[in-house]
């Protein structure tokens, strides 16, 4: 009888683990953790100046990223179609899912809500993100922008191509497996 009891633990942990790395509640709650981390530290750096904040970005987004994923035990990514840092780029299938919210911009002026995809049995979260009066400040049109800015961003990133959007346009995805 004890046996029993403690096998029949073990299984509902294990069914219990299994249901947790896929549930969509964990990937959204990571995608979250990922913006609250990253805004946070772009709003107190910003106050420093936006060549500040672009070279603490060029220093730490990715790691940023990489320590939110490892504290909820995923993986994350933020891609777009024209990417700063060249890691950022899109794979086959984030390219299908950016076309679908690209095309709700053109049809609606907004990219609706994050989508749940399964990719070779895996299920993936797509968040758009969109850029709003603060994101100008660094992917706005050259001319409007800061010398300083465009300066430490031309230095950090030689082949930048995250410039020249305005409010309300499609940036890209937190993508979260
Ligand atoms: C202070 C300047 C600054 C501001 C403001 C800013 N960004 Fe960025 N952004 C950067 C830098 C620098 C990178 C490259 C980070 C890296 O090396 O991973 C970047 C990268 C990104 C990426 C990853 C894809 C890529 O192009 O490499 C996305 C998505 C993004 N920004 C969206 C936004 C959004 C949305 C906002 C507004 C909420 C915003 N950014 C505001 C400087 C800025």
């Amino acid at each position: 009888m004890k046996k029993y009891i403690v096998s029949l633990a073990v299984g509902a942990v294990i069914s219990a683990f299994g249901a947790d790395q896929n549930s969509s509640e964990k990937l959204k709650s990571a995608a979250g953790d990922l913006k609250k981390m990253l805004m946070g530290e772009l709003k107190s750096k910003i106050t420093e100046g936006p060549a500040v904040a672009v070279d603490f970005c060029s220093k730490n987004a990715l790691e940023i990223t990489k320590k939110v994923a490892d504290k909820n035990s995923v993986n994350i990514k933020r891609v777009t179609d024209k990417n700063r840092n060249p890691k950022n780029t899109m794979d086959e299938g984030d390219k299908k899912v950016f076309a679908k919210f690209a095309e709700a911009v053109k049809q609606t002026g907004k990219p609706g809500d994050a989508v749940i995809v399964v990719e070779n049995g895996v299920q993936k979260y797509y968040e758009p993100l969109v850029i709003g009066e603060m994101c100008v400040v660094c992917h706005g049109n050259k001319e409007n922008m800061a010398k300083a800015t465009n300066e430490a961003i031309d230095t950090a990133y030689p082949k930048d191509l995250a410039k020249g959007y305005k409010a309300g346009d499609l940036r890209g995805m937190i993508v979260v497996w």
